[in-house]
């Protein structure tokens, strides 16, 4: 028998009542905002995200689901930012649009280790906003993030914010956090001994309680950002402050990809064991340009949806209850049936019928399992009497409806 791939998911209809309704919350907050729909391929070039998230990401170290084809190389994209930087640059949206303001929803593929809250085919809901580098938007997006979050009913989470500065305060911190492990890195963990020499800001924000200890006196915010990018990260916070938006300052806070540019942010929740993070972003003002586009600011976020899930457990979604179910008794109401259940379909009205042969009592379970909100019984009376006896599944209740009247009768 053929399984899964270990840390993918079948995703089962019930299940589906909760992520659709997560999704269509999500479209309307994104309309709110005037955020429009993109929809970039799955398959991306893996030079793309090799260069956007850096080859010392962990992503790109480990974690590519590539694909060889003949002399190039492909991959399932591990994140949307960077395709959604390119499909705005080849398709020219800077010239057409300018300043865009794109969401997204879709699989994302990394080939991680599977444990809770991580898998390898995942879900991102995210946005991005291309052609800006106004402190404002920061604000927008991140209260966005909130917003999305509410609509989900998620509660309980908490915004940790910090900036990275820009690409020469960036390498000004490298240099600096590097002389000042340089003796004592054989303290570290074994992968901070590794970030240290790949990605040596990557060990601020190591989760082991020892790394932890040993850089918590690095504070290096005053000491390597520069003037503007000082004002920048005031203007968020006081952005912020002025909508209400409760966050933390979390200096040690760096993200794992490359691209990221002052402000960074990541939302974290208590349900989720080690893997707390339900989404996060930040800018990435360099990155529309090293991809070949215009010199642009661009700022942006995505939640893990199997994370909102989790985080949303306690919220009842309720069955969607708007189903007719027909049962047929007897060779020629089955005839009729099937033509009274296409018309009622024609009309808009949902239906379904038996096509099990069940018993009457054991097809009155199956519509109560499929969370009908009718059951429509037609047999030789009923037939006869040109009639269909209607039966309500909340109150009990049943009642004959003349055929012609059926649909005007279900319609209210
Ligand atoms: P990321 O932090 O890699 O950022 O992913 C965003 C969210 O996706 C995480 O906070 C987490 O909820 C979820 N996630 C990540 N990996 C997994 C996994 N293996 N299994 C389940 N959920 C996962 C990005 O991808 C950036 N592109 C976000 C961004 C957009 N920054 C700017 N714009």
């Amino acid at each position: 028998m053929f399984k899964k791939i270990s840390g993918t998911k079948d995703i089962l209809p019930d299940e589906l009542i909760q992520w659709r309704s997560i999704e269509e919350a999500a479209r309307t907050v994104f309309a709110l905002y005037n955020y429009k729909e993109i929809r970039p391929p799955l398959v991306e070039e893996a030079a793309l995200f090799n260069r956007s998230l850096g080859q010392s990401s962990e992503i790109v170290q480990k974690q590519m689901f590539l694909i060889q084809n003949k002399d190039e190389l492909y991959c399932l994209r591990p994140e949307a930012t960077a395709s959604i930087v390119r499909a705005y640059i080849e398709n020219n949206l800077d010239k057409t649009v300018g300043f865009s303001k794109l969401y997204y929803s879709g699989p994302m593929f990394r080939l991680e280790r599977p444990q809770k809250g991580r898998l390898r085919q995942f879900h991102h809901i995210g946005c991005e906003a291309i052609g800006s580098a106004d402190a404002a938007l920061d604000v927008e997006v991140i209260a966005l993030a909130d917003k999305l979050l509410k609509s989900f009913s998620v509660s309980g989470y908490k915004l940790k914010i910090n900036t990275l500065g820009c690409g020469l305060d960036k390498q000004k911190l490298t240099g600096a956090l590097r002389d000042h492990l340089k003796g004592a890195i054989g303290d570290f963990c074994e992968e901070c001994q590794v970030r240290f020499e790949q990605n040596v800001l990557r060990i601020l924000d190591c989760k082991n309680q020892k790394c932890r200890d040993l850089v918590a006196g690095f504070d290096f915010k005053d000491l390597y950002l520069c003037g503007e990018c000082k004002t920048h990260f005031q203007e968020v916070i006081a952005g912020l402050d002025a909508l209400g938006i409760p966050y933390e300052i979390a200096g040690h806070l760096v993200r794992g990809l490359d691209y990221y540019t002052r402000t960074v942010f990541e939302i974290t929740h208590g349900d989720l064991g080690a893997q707390d993070a339900i989404g996060a972003g930040g800018r990435y003002n360099n990155l529309v340009k090293e991809l070949g586009g215009p010199d642009v600011g661009a700022v942006g976020f995505a939640f893990g949806v199997e994370r909102l899930l989790i985080a949303a457990a306690g919220v009842k979604t309720d069955k969607e209850k708007h189903l007719a179910y027909l049962i047929t008794l007897g060779d020629a109401a089955k005839k009729e049936g099937v033509r009274l259940i296409y018309a009622l379909r024609n009309s808009g009205i949902a239906c379904d019928t038996d096509y099990e042969s069940r018993s009457i009592k054991s097809a009155m379970r199956r519509a109560d399992d499929l969370g009908a909100a009718v059951v429509l019984i037609l047999g030789d009376d009923e037939l006869n009497k040109k009639v269909v006896m209607v039966k309500d599944m909340k109150s009990g209740q049943q009642k004959e409806v003349p055929t012609d009247q059926l649909i005007k009768e279900l319609k209210c």
